[in-house]
């Protein structure tokens, strides 16, 4: 798909990897980029490095995980532009610590919520939309941690690795509706999420990990995000993006 002329939606795009995708988005091209996140003092500069790049920023405070909040979302593109091409469902939270198994019932759930529910509900209100226009290209926020078991974080990685699952099994959309579902799996990114850790801080596990890697950077990633939109031959792919070594 050309990115030129299209109507795009990000969702985590405050900060991080969401606000490089949208600012990538600008850049090549795109009409507008809707920017959804719950931060919304972020939001707004986000909006404003989008608008710099050449698109019309559309800054939506909401939540992925709450069904009605996201509908407004959606509701609001529609009424503005009346189609969808792209959505990058991007935000997610880590998981503490505490970590699991010590992490709260009500944090594991919001893990889950963020993560799983909110790719699953964008995936849902994005098919009707984009199967009425022109199909469209969706790209999954997920991790590394989805293919190699990750105990301290059992939860996270069990999100993430249903998000692929969930991305392989919409496969079929591409010929059904018109919309190709992809995912990226980044290793460990320069962003806030890391380093910011739980209630607790961060874990040594990660701070040793995040002192010797070689760390990506948010744009990286947007990169990968923006090929996979490009590249009309892929559907349910599933594109890592490795730590240099
Ligand atoms: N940073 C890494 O090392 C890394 C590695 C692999 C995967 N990821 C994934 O990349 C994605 C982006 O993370 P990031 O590293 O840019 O972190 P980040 O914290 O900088 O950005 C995540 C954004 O999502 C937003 N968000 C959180 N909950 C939300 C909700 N309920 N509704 C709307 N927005 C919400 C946050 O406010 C934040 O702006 C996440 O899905 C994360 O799991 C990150």
């Amino acid at each position: 798909m050309e990115i030129e002329g299209r109507i795009a939606i990000v969702t985590g795009a405050a900060r991080g990897i969401g606000r490089a995708t949208g600012v990538a988005l600008a850049q090549a091209g795109a009409r507008s980029v809707a920017l959804v996140d719950v931060k919304a003092h972020e939001l707004a500069e986000a909006a404003d490095l989008v608008t710099d790049a050449g698109a019309e920023a559309l800054p939506l405070e909401a939540d992925v995980a709450n069904l009605d909040s996201l509908r407004a979302v959606f509701a609001e593109v529609v009424s503005r532009y009346e189609c969808l091409d792209i959505l990058h469902n991007n935000a997610g939270i880590g998981e503490g610590p505490p970590e699991w198994p010590e992490i709260t019932p009500e944090r594991s759930m919001a893990v889950v919520d963020v993560n799983l529910r909110g790719v699953i509900l964008g995936t849902h209100l994005a098919l009707p939309i984009m199967q009425r226009g022109n199909g469209g290209a969706i790209v999954q926020t997920a991790s590394g941690s989805a293919f190699m078991p990750l105990p301290p974080q059992a939860v996270y990685a069990a999100t993430k690795a249903g998000v692929v699952h969930f991305t392989r099994s919409c496969i079929p959309l591409q010929e059904t509706h018109g919309v190709r579902v992809n995912c990226v799996c980044p290793g460990l990114v320069n962003t806030d999420m890391p380093q910011e850790g739980g209630v607790d801080g961060v874990a040594p596990w990660l701070r040793t990990a995040w002192e010797s890697a070689n760390l990506l950077q948010p744009e990286d990633i947007a990169e990968a995000v923006l090929s996979l939109v490009r590249d009309d031959s892929k559907a349910g792919e599933v594109l890592e993006v490795d730590n240099p070594a």
